[in-house]
């Protein structure tokens, strides 16, 4: 039976994760019963939601979830033959046996756990990575985020936060598309300068050296008409004072607060300014909105063809290198979406 390995959490974490959070260990594979295929995997997303599973749920020895792309090696079900490639939720490990019937709850709805590759993807001329990227959650997020939750317009003026993140780089590319004026946090010098020159950001900003009111005075003098908020935290609340009446605030999740929930200032529940503004806040889901996901996926193919949208993937080399890049990413040391090429 061939030997495969997996990445399972080695302590609890209680502040930024390191590589020693992780370890590495072998399984062995064992024989199918029917309808199971073994997979291998290709491409593993590397995702700040781990550090969540983290701190709420998993224990030391679990394996580490997440996606990826992998193709099918042995088969006993017809529908998902030897060679076909699929992407889901295996989790941090080389190999897998699942019933690509089973499914898993998320957010109310029962989703499968690995599905075909977008349709999409084929004759794209982008990488089958690309269903964890532009053409899988993050391009998700990031469009019907932009349509569906903020019913955008041309002319607002948007703030995007970790803006140079798997996401946030993808919807400031719509957003300044659609004409919106564009406006993106991160967190170093060369992530501010590639998404305001090559991304084309109308304003960038390092929020770790550069104040975030005297910022917002200068991007947005007439105040912030929508705010897509990952970060949650003081950047939350700064923004908040900052923006324009009537103005939509979109909570898509709170990194700010991933790796230490106790200290971080959670958004608050009552401030004047939401009084006062009367500033709409509201959560995003990308799950809760899947019956629209083809729609979705085709504009942003049709984006991505004619270059209105770039999306950039930093791509790791080897399994061996899964921990370390997750932990870079949370470190702020990536940018884009990043892959691990198994
Ligand atoms: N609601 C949904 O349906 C849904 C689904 C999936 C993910 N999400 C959420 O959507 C957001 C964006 O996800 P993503 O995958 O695109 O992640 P991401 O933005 O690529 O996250 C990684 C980046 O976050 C920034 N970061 C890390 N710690 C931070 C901190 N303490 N304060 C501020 N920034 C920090 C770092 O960039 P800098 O160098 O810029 O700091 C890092 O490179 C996250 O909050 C994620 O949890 C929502």
């Amino acid at each position: 039976m061939p030997v495969f390995k997996q990445w399972l959490l080695s302590r609890k974490c209680h502040d930024l994760p390191c590589e020693e959070d992780f370890e590495m260990h072998e399984e062995h594979t064992v024989d199918l019963r029917k309808g199971q295929v073994l997979c291998r995997a290709l491409f593993m997303s590397v995702d700040p939601i781990v550090r969540l599973y983290m701190a709420y749920g998993m224990r030391p020895g679990d394996l580490v979830p997440g996606r990826q792309v992998a193709r099918i090696v042995e088969s006993r079900n017809k529908e998902f033959p030897k060679g076909k490639a699929i992407f889901g939720n295996l989790g941090w490990q080389t190999y897998s046996i699942v019933d690509p019937d089973s499914t898993f709850e998320m957010s109310g709805l029962e989703l499968p756990i690995v599905e075909n590759l977008p349709r999409q993807l084929d004759n794209s001329g982008l990488p089958k990575s690309a269903c964890l990227g532009v053409l899988g959650i993050p391009g998700l997020i990031a469009y019907m985020a932009l349509f569906y939750a903020c019913k955008v317009r041309g002319g607002e003026t948007i703030v995007i936060s970790s803006a140079a993140g798997q996401v946030g780089h993808i919807m400031g590319q719509i957003a300044k598309y659609l004409g919106l004026k564009v406006i993106g946090y991160t967190g170093n010098s060369d992530k501010v300068s590639w998404i305001k020159t090559d991304l084309g950001f109308d304003w960038a900003f390092n929020y770790k050296t550069q104040d975030l009111r005297s910022t917002l005075k200068i991007a947005a003098p007439a105040g912030v008409d929508i705010f897509i908020d990952s970060v949650g935290g003081v950047f939350h609340n700064v923004v908040l004072e900052s923006m324009a009446q009537n103005g939509r605030v979109c909570i898509l999740g709170n990194l700010a607060s991933y790796n230490n929930p106790k200290v971080v200032p959670m958004v608050p529940a009552v401030d004047m300014a939401i009084a006062l503004k009367e500033l709409r806040i509201f959560g995003f889901n990308v799950f809760r909105h899947f019956d629209r996901k083809e729609e979705a996926l085709d504009q942003l193919l049709d984006w991505c063809k004619d270059g209105i949208v770039q999306p950039f993937e930093e791509t790791v080399e080897g399994f061996e290198n899964l921990a370390k890049a997750f932990v870079n990413q949370m470190e702020g040391k990536s940018q884009g979406k990043v892959i691990v090429r198994v």
